[in-house]
């Protein structure tokens, strides 16, 4: 099984989503979390942003011990001056330094020709030299670029002495099959591409963040950036659990694994989304409140039948104590007379069918019927028959 590298930017791009903020404190119990998980690489943030910014990286710089901890700069010295100054003192720093290389953002953004963007990669990468012996170069907005000119730029930055060369879908453009053909080009053509190390970076505006990872890692990726539970600019970023679960649960079929610790995604993601006060939408796979919740009668009779006809993946494994059968107005006998049981209730099947009638009405009229709507059903039933 090839290892895939999990780079994550929940403390740069996470950071990114509109109304996030995290203080110093706060960066280092999540880089700590995600410590634990197992994470590889961990972008703490973009040290020139802020005075602040550059304290929480260093902060997290010193916290951290296993895993590489990286800055963001643009292509100038200064930027990459404030990166080294953040990461210094971390056991593996790494520096990420990034120019724009798609026709849009070279004349809107830069209003730089082609040569000019070379030249800036160029320079930065070299300069960057000084300080780091791992440095991540990104050609921001790379799924809108010119595929010759993306070539010559991943070879200009592997020349120039990057060590990982990453290909940002910097706006959810790409469909899976358009992302992995950017990476099946990138592995036959470019000179000198088995040094380094290819990396996705996937915006979701179209949903298919996740799908474009897995696209890339099946031409060759070999390190996905995301965040937990998908946060970041827009529409956010690649869910990293997503990923992880995808190369768990069809392992078969991609032959590639990260190494995290699954048992501890869903602390991870709890914690993401108490510190950046951004909630985790009910339906959010592998995270989400209903990601092993079960309603209709026809799946719960399943689930309790064998697990395996309606859950791909345990619940335990990632850390949720258990799935949930949830009472509504779909759920069927089966699963009612298992709550009653599970509440302590002991009745006849004359009873059993009372109480489910009663039960039907109440949930025509309540979205799920909670422990303590049953329990009051049964007490007045109890009583009254
Ligand atoms: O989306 C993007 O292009 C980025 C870069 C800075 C890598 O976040
Ligand atoms: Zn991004």
């Amino acid at each position: 099984m090839r290892k895939i590298y999990l780079f994550d930017t929940t403390l740069r791009d996470g950071e990114q989503s509109p109304g996030v903020n995290l203080n110093t404190q706060e960066k280092v119990e999540i880089a700590l979390q995600l410590e634990k998980l197992g994470i590889d690489r961990i972008e703490a943030g973009f040290p020139a942003a802020s005075p602040g910014d550059l304290a929480g990286v260093n902060a997290v710089a010193r916290a951290v011990k296993n895993a590489t901890i990286i800055g963001l700069a643009r292509s100038r010295e200064k930027d990459i001056d404030a990166v080294w100054e953040a990461v210094k003192d971390a056991q593996d720093p790494c520096l990420h330094v990034f120019i724009a290389t798609s026709p849009i953002h070279r004349k809107h953004k830069l209003r730089m020709e082609k040569h000019q963007v070379l030249e800036a990669a160029e320079a930065a990468i070299k300069y960057a030299k000084k300080y780091f012996s791992k440095i991540e170069f990104s050609a921001e907005d790379a799924g809108r670029t010119e595929l010759d000119f993306l070539c010559e730029v991943t070879e200009l930055a592997i020349r120039t002495g990057a060590t990982v060369v990453n290909i940002p879908d910097t706006v959810g453009y790409m469909t899976p099959l358009e992302y992995g053909n950017i990476f099946k080009t990138l592995k036959e053509n470019v000179p000198g591409i088995e040094k380094i190390q290819l990396s996705a970076h996937c915006h979701d505006d179209l949903g298919l963040a996740t799908a474009n990872a897995l696209a890339a890692i099946a031409n060759g990726a070999d390190q996905i950036e995301g965040t937990i539970n998908g946060i970041g600019e827009r529409a956010g970023n690649t869910s990293l659990e997503e990923v992880a679960m995808a190369l768990e649960t069809r392992k078969e079929l991609f032959q590639a694994k990260t190494t995290i610790t699954y048992g501890e995604i869903y602390r991870t993601s709890r914690l993401v989304s108490k510190l950046t006060g951004m909630v985790v939408p009910g339906n959010k796979a592998i995270v989400g409140a209903n990601a092993f919740a079960h309603e209709s009668g026809i799946h719960q009779d399943g689930m309790l039948k064998e697990k395996t006809t309606y859950e791909i993946m345990s619940p335990e494994m990632i850390g949720v104590k258990e799935s949930k059968l949830v009472l509504g107005k779909h759920s069927g006998r089966h699963a009612f007379r298992e709550k009653l049981s599970d509440l302590g209730y002991e009745l006849s099947e004359e009873q059993v069918n009372t109480a489910f009638g009663k039960f039907k009405e109440l949930a025509d009229k309540k979205k799920d019927v909670s422990d303590e709507d049953l329990m009051a059903l049964i007490e007045e039933k109890l009583i009254t028959t």
